[in-house]
C-alpha cells in the first residue's frame, strides 16, 4: 500500500506572515492517517515554517526546493543537503523543471544533488518531464526514462528512499493539466522502468503527478493506479484549494490489501 501524498511546492512565493499562515492551514488540513502532506517553502522560511510543523517529527513534512551538489565550501548562494537537514527538512525536491531550464541543471547535476540529499537523510523527489516539442514529437517516455535513470544510478542502496513527481514542463503553471490517461501512461512506464531494476522499489515507489493539479481535476489523477499523489504549485498558495486537495487524497486512499 502506498500512502498518498500531497506535496505544496511555494517556489519563490510568499511573504513570512503569508508562510506561517499557510503552514498552520496545511497542518490543521493534514489527516492522522490516510494522506501525507508536505511543504516546499523557500529557504529563508525554512525553520520557522519547521517550527510550526514540528519538523521533522509532525505529521506535515518538511521539503526543500532544491540542494546543492556539492557538500560544502566557496559556493556562494548555495545551500547544502545537510543544512536543509539540520533545518528540519526530510525532503527535498530534485531536478525540478524550472531548475533544469532556468538554473541550467543537467542530468549530472541533478543526480548530484540526488547524491548530497540522500547522504543528508533527505528523500529525494526526483521530478521528470518532457517539453512540449518532445511529446509532439513521440519523445515523451524516452526522456522521461533517460532522466530517471540518471536518478537511479544515484541510489547507493535499496534502502534508500526515492520519490518521483512526473511533471509534463508544458502542463507547469500553464493550466493545462495532462490528462489522467496521459499520467497513467508515463507513471506505468517510470513504475514499470523501476521494477525492472530493483522490483521491491519498483511496487513501493510513490510516483506524483504535477502540472496544473486542482480541486476540480485532483479525483481524476487520483484515480489512476499508479498515481500516488501530487507535486502541487500554484493551487499549494490558496489554503482552501491545498486543503481540498488533501481532503480529495485522503478520500480516495485506497485501503491496504
Ligand atoms: P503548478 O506547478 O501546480 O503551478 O502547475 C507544479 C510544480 O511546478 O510543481
Amino acid at each position: 500500500m502506498r500512502t498518498p501524498l500531497i506535496a505544496g511546492n511555494w517556489k519563490m512565493n510568499g511573504s513570512r506572515a503569508q508562510a506561517r499562515a499557510w503552514a498552520q492551514a496545511a497542518l490543521a488540513a493534514a489527516p492522522d492517517r490516510g494522506a501525507e502532506v508536505a511543504l516546499f517553502p523557500p529557504y529563508p522560511w525554512l525553520t520557522e515554517v519547521a517550527a510550526i510543523l514540528d519538523a521533522p517529527r509532525g505529521r506535515v513534512r518538511l521539503g526543500a526546493q532544491a540542494c546543492s551538489g556539492e557538500r560544502e565550501g566557496a559556493f556562494t548562494g548555495a545551500v547544502s543537503a545537510g543544512m536543509l537537514h539540520d533545518a528540519g527538512c526530510s525532503l527535498c525536491l530534485c531536478g525540478h523543471s524550472e531548475r533544469r531550464a532556468l538554473f541550467g541543471e543537467d542530468d549530472a547535476a541533478v543526480a548530484a544533488s540526488l547524491r548530497r540529499a540522500l547522504e543528508a537523510d533527505l528523500v529525494p523527489v526526483l521530478c521528470v518531464g518532457e517539453s512540449l516539442a518532445e511529446r509532439e514529437a513521440g519523445r515523451t517516455l524516452e526522456v522521461v526514462v533517460h532522466q530517471l535513470r540518471s536518478g537511479l544510478e544515484a541510489l547507493r542502496s535499496p534502502q534508500d528512499e526515492l520519490i518521483l513527481a512526473y511533471e509534463p514542463v508544458w502542463a507547469i503553471g500553464t493550466g493545462r493539466a495532462a490528462s489522467p490517461a496521459e499520467a497513467a501512461e508515463v507513471h506505468a512506464a517510470l513504475r514499470g522502468e523501476v521494477g525492472r531494476r530493483e522490483p521491491d522499489r519498483g511496487r513501493a515507489i510513490r510516483i506524483l503527478y504535477g502540472g496544473s493539479v486542482k480541486p476540480d481535476n485532483i479525483e481524476g489523477f487520483l484515480r489512476v493506479e499508479d498515481v500516488d499523489g501530487a507535486l502541487v504549485g500554484g493551487a499549494a498558495l490558496d489554503p482552501v484549494a491545498f486543503a481540498r486537495l488533501v481532503q480529495a487524497a485522503t478520500r480516495l486512499a485506497r485501503p491496504a490489501p
